[in-house]
């Protein structure tokens, strides 16, 4: 269909529902110059093949960053606070207060430890302060004192997930990254840690995860991504301790007009300069 829609083209806007791969930029005509990913993750594009067919390709960076970043906070919150099990009861019409009655993990004062210091994590960090949490992150490299703010640098994911009573998910989806919370990885975090996850799907071993989550390891897990979405581990459905929300990190009205603005000009940048700022390829 994409491929029929896009004979007499000169580029096409993406959405990450729609499959980029080898085969596909291979039966696009000629025309296409220009693939503008109306996103600012890009896994669903294979780069390479297009760089090879020497077409451009462009994502929405930092319009979407503050949007992600509530989501972010809602899945820490949701998953700290035992929102799933907290909206059960209350619509179950059979609960009753009492002082131990879905008792959760309080924010302020708990360690984030944030992977993936970019625009996203960065706005993670500054909302999650003004909770009183204390802020922890790993990254490729070590951020300037500015954009840092205050927060740890740890130069080894073991090291973050080591002192992680929460943790935060902010990083792209990379072959370094995939899996990164695996069965070893697991073992680094202090017993009881909430983990979120607004990236990727790609970053958890999904069965490492449910495991942690059955046998306490982990206290709580919120997700908004995951691995072959729109398809969701069962389990996680299930499970009490996950807070699932359906990929709704950029969803407002705010944001996703900026991101169809700036796909849009992305793609008339291009054909003026021949250039676009935010070439990903
Ligand atoms: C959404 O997931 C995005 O990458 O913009």
């Amino acid at each position: 269909k994409l491929i029929e829609l896009s004979k007499g083209c000169d580029g096409i806007l993406t959405s990450i529902t729609d499959k980029i791969d080898e085969d596909t930029i291979n039966k696009l005509p000629d025309t296409i110059k220009i693939i503008s990913n109306f996103a600012v993750g890009f896994g669903n594009i294979d780069l390479e093949t297009a760089k090879k067919k020497s077409i451009i390709v462009t994502n929405t960076p930092d319009v979407l960053t503050d949007a992600t970043a509530e989501i972010a906070m809602l899945l820490i919150l949701g998953a700290a606070r035992r929102a799933s099990e907290g909206i059960e009861q209350a619509k179950s019409s059979k609960w009753k207060w009492s002082a131990n009655f879905l008792i959760g993990k309080q924010l302020n004062g708990a360690r984030l430890g944030i992977l993936g210091m970019g625009r996203i994590g960065r706005a993670v960090a500054k909302l999650a302060r003004a909770f009183g949490m204390i802020i922890h992150y790993h990254n490729r490299s070590k951020l300037s004192a500015t954009l840092e703010m205050g927060a740890t640098y740890h130069d080894s994911i073991k090291s973050l997930f080591s002192i992680s009573d929460f943790l935060s998910i902010n990083c792209p989806a990379t072959k370094e990254t995939k899996h990164i919370i695996n069965g070893k990885t697991i073992k680094y975090f202090p017993d009881g840690a909430v983990i979120s996850n607004s990236a990727r799907g790609d970053m958890i071993d999904d069965e490492a995860m449910v495991e942690a989550l059955k046998n306490g390891k982990f206290f709580s897990l919120g997700l908004d991504v995951y691995n072959g979405e729109p398809n969701i581990h069962p389990e996680y459905l299930i499970l009490p301790n996950v807070f699932v929300l359906p990929h709704l990190g950029s969803a407002t009205i705010k944001t996703r007009t900026a991101m169809g603005d700036l796909a849009v000009s992305n793609i008339e940048e291009f054909f003026k300069t021949g250039k676009c700022k935010n070439e990903i390829n």
